[in-house]
């Protein structure tokens, strides 16, 4: 089983020793940036940057031109880390290999995550370029017995079976509607439910009808297993969505989800996506 050979709390602590070593400030928050969302990770103001192959421990990623980076730095003032590039359960990792870096985060001293997707919209109303904030989770990887917290549980960072049913901050999701409306959103910022699957074929017709009725507002291929761990070890987590394609509900469409309508719907809420995050940065450090 994928458990079997998971990261000690020791090599945990040498990852986060090495980077605060090289670090002269301590993160308060911890950002994960979605497909096509890397740009947000450039706007930080004295940037330090480390390459994922250069961290000890850190997953060696096998995706050829997608090797990611570590960028600690400044957004609004407020001293930050950066996932630009996650790993997918797609690529092969096992979850909890997926989410270590969320573990690497808490120890140097974060104690907020937000996490970012491109996602589906699953839900009627959902356009291109909508914002869902996550306000829960399906953990279908879980119910098919797959969780990145699997294996001997390490206290030090969390308990056994934790809780689940509070894992979205709901001050966060409130401030978030009020900052999308104030940057314009109106109908284009939504809270809804998200889904991670597998990956990385795209769901069949069937696959997202019963999702929907599941009570899925957005599909996607990551954030779920971060969450988790997130939560595992009290983080305080923000997660949102950006609505890159409409699934597609009916055998007679035309269409086909594909990779490039995800990266230009990205590239299109670019510059809205940096005011977002930068307006609950703010609002997180005044509270
Ligand atoms: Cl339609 N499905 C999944 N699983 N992930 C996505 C997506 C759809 N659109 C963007 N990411």
């Amino acid at each position: 089983s994928t458990h079997e050979e998971n990261y000690t709390y020791e090599m945990i602590q040498q990852t986060a020793n090495y980077l605060s070593q090289r670090v002269p400030f301590e993160p308060k928050i911890g950002i994960i940036c979605g497909s096509g969302l890397g740009s947000l990770a450039q706007q930080l103001k004295q940037p330090i940057e480390f390459p994922y192959s250069t961290i000890p421990n850190f997953p060696v990623s096998t995706v050829e031109g997608h090797a990611g980076k570590l960028i600690f730095g400044f957004l609004s003032n407020v001293p930050v880390v950066c996932m630009q590039g996650r790993f997918h359960f797609y690529e092969g990792y096992p979850l909890w290999k997926c989410a270590m870096p969320v573990r690497v985060m808490k120890l140097m001293g974060v104690c907020q995550l937000i996490a970012t997707n491109a996602a589906g919209g699953l839900h009627k109303n959902y356009k291109v370029g909508d914002i869902m904030l996550v306000k829960d989770h399906i953990n279908m990887m879980g119910f098919a017995g797959n969780n990145p917290l699997q294996g001997p549980n390490e206290e030090r960072f969390g308990p056994r079976f934790p809780p689940m049913n509070k894992a979205y901050d709901k001050e966060l999701i409130q401030r978030g509607i009020e900052i999308g409306k104030e940057l314009g959103l109106k109908d284009n910022i939504h809270t809804g439910v998200y889904t991670c699957l597998g990956g990385p074929n795209f769901e069949t017709v069937a696959e997202l009808r019963a999702l929907k009725m599941l009570g899925c507002d957005a599909v996607g291929m990551s954030t779920v297993h971060e969450v988790i761990t997130a939560r595992h070890c009290d983080m305080n987590v923000l997660a949102f969505s950006l609505i890159t394609n409409e699934c597609i509900l009916e055998y007679d469409s035309q269409s086909e989800p594909n990779h490039e309508e995800v990266m230009d719907a990205a590239k299109m809420r670019e510059e809205l996506l940096q005011k977002f995050v930068a307006k609950i940065i703010d609002y997180i450090n005044k509270s």
